[in-house]
């Protein structure tokens, strides 16, 4: 039987990645993205479609704890019970410090932190009853050093990792691993949206001088979504081209 997938931020720039590598290694996939980005699903679901990908897209604030829960019944009923959850749904609001206003900071933790459990709550009796799950939780480089400009964003990487330690001894017993990725700068509109000199900066300080393609990080997270990395969890994988290393 097909494992069931489910990757929040989906049709975005890693999970677009993420998404089709599942796809390709044998999974049931579920795209959710953001009920404003109905009309982008689609297109997105049609272009996956062309690539020779069936790949669903659902729609869902994940950032809510009644729509996430929606989100994963709607699925259950349709596909069966998920085996494998990627907490991808990621934002940024990057503003230095004096200029960080409390909505830059609540959007940032809402959409990348109280995310992940808002998901993962809804699977996780499942995954324990079941003996098999795979929680996979992205986080980023800039939780494990921090990064100017991203105090809120460094703290909810930072606070998605320690979840993962925390369950991981949970589900450790019950078959169910949890673990963290944390990717550097990677080819997405996220950081194509940042300034060209503050990105070639940035470019310049990583020991590889490029950023990742999204099809690297996806390459780490099929390991871990594998039935292979059944020995590993609680663990924080770094795919950052050398940027940080500890
Ligand atoms: N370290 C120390 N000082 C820095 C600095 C740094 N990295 N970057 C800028 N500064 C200094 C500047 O030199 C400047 O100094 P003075 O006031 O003395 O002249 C001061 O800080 C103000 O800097 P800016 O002009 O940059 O301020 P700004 O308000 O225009 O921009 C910012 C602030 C938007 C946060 C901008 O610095 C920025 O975009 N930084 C990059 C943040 C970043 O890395 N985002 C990652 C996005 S991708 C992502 O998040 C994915 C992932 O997981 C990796």
């Amino acid at each position: 039987m097909a494992r069931i997938a489910l990757v929040t931020g989906g049709i975005g720039g890693i999970g677009t990645s993420i998404c089709t590598r599942l796809a390709k290694d044998g999974c049931t996939v579920v795209a959710n993205c953001h009920p404003s980005e109905a009309a982008a699903a689609e297109e997105w679901k049609q272009a996956r479609a062309a690539e020779g990908f069936d790949i669903a897209t659902i729609t869902a604030d994940v950032s809510s704890f009644e729509d996430s829960a929606r989100m994963v019944k709607e699925i259950t009923e349709q596909f069966g019970p998920i085996d494998i959850l990627v907490n991808c749904a990621g934002i940024t609001r990057d503003k230095t410090f004096k200029k960080m206003e409390q909505a830059h900071w609540e959007a940032v933790i809402n959409v990348n932190l109280n995310s992940v459990f808002n998901v993962t709550r809804q699977v996780w009796e499942g995954m324990l009853e079941r003996g098999f799950g795979r929680i996979i939780n992205i986080s980023s480089v800039n939780g494990q050093r921090g990064q100017f400009g991203q105090a809120n964003y460094s703290a909810a990487k930072a606070g998605m990792h320690g979840f993962t330690m925390a369950l991981a001894q949970e589900g450790a017993s019950k078959g169910v691993t949890v673990n963290t990725i944390s990717p550097g700068y990677v080819e997405t509109a996220m950081t194509l949206a940042m300034d060209d000199n503050v990105r070639n900066s940035i470019i310049g300080g990583i020991p590889m001088r490029r950023m990742a393609q999204p099809a690297e990080i996806a390459a780490a997270i099929a390991f871990l979504a594998s039935d292979e990395s059944a020995y590993m969890t609680g663990a924080n994988l770094p795919v950052n081209g050398g940027l940080f290393m500890h």
